[in-house]
């Protein structure tokens, strides 16, 4: 996709935004019974069928707006497995695959890489440094925003820049609760991005204003909320339903928003975007 195709309307991208497609994994072996972000409190009880209803729902709206919607099997002992986003990179048809910062993750890398070799993907290319795939690698059109500071090695964004050749931007994130970049920044379209301020250290907050010409803040309340852990096709914007003062900016600039309720999963410290990773043609 170039710039020329992404004719810019003043409200988001209408005309001609392709369908997207994402891979997600059921929350079936989905629980909090190790802590390695700030929100799992490993005493606190998880509802499964709640999780599920979440993420069906999560499901059906993808397919709702024509989106494709691939599914990768969950594996038993693996309860954070239905974060998808972190198990990959995937742009141009090219897999990175990811390496997982804690041990209670690590084989969730080598299922992702499997079912991208079962799928027909010839490039797919194993990780040397820790990164947790679009956790903390946002893709932004002409550039992809690499998150480092809680889990992704500095030393990974080399290794993702060799990859894709896109130019790498990359970030550090100081607040323990925005562990991962996509707890803190959301990619809305190739213009603007929403983020949380609070979440960057000040050069992050200059590169972030240098790349894009738009920048939608939320607020502290939104991106505890997971606000930002949304998911945009550049026109619609999928948000967890108690992020209200960013559902309202979003509102605002013309992007239909579709709240989603998305409570259960979030006592794992995940939102709609860990649920999904998408797979870039
Ligand atoms: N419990 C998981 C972890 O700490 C949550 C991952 C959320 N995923 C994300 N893309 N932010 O690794």
């Amino acid at each position: 996709m170039t710039m020329q195709t992404l004719a810019r309307d003043g409200a988001g991208i209408s005309a001609g935004q392709p369908a997207r497609t994402y891979l997600m994994c059921p929350p079936t072996y989905f629980d909090v019974h190790y802590a390695i972000n700030a929100w799992m409190d490993p005493t606190a009880p998880v509802d499964r069928d709640r999780a599920r209803h979440e993420w069906e729902r999560l499901r059906a709206t993808y397919v709702s707006l024509g989106h494709t919607v691939h599914v990768l099997p969950p594996v038993p002992g693996l309860p954070d497995m239905v974060f998808a986003a972190n198990g990959a990179t995937v742009v141009g048809g090219m897999v990175l695959g990811a390496k997982f910062r804690h041990p209670e993750r690590t084989a969730e890398a080598d299922a992702h890489r499997m079912w991208f070799e079962e799928h027909g993907y010839r490039r797919v290319r194993t990780a040397e440094h820790v990164n947790e795939g679009e956790g903390d690698y946002a893709f932004a059109y002409r550039a992809i925003v690499a998150g480092h500071g809680f889990r992704t090695d500095p030393a990974a964004h080399n290794e993702l820049h060799d990859a894709f050749g896109l130019p790498v931007v990359s970030v550090r994130l100081v607040d323990p609760r925005f562990y991962h970049l996509d707890t803190a920044l959301c990619v809305i379209d190739p213009f603007t991005a929403a983020y949380y301020p609070g979440a960057f250290d000040e050069d992050g907050l200059i590169k972030l204003k240098t790349l894009f010409p738009e920048l939608i803040e939320a607020t502290e309340e939104d991106a505890l909320a997971f606000g930002l852990n949304a998911v945009s096709d550049g026109r619609h914007v999928i948000v967890p339903d108690d992020a209200v003062t960013l559902i309202a900016r979003l509102t605002e600039r013309g992007y239909h928003v579709l709240p989603i309720e998305m409570t259960e999963l979030r006592k794992a410290g995940g939102g709609p975007k860990c649920c999904t990773l998408e797979l870039r043609p």
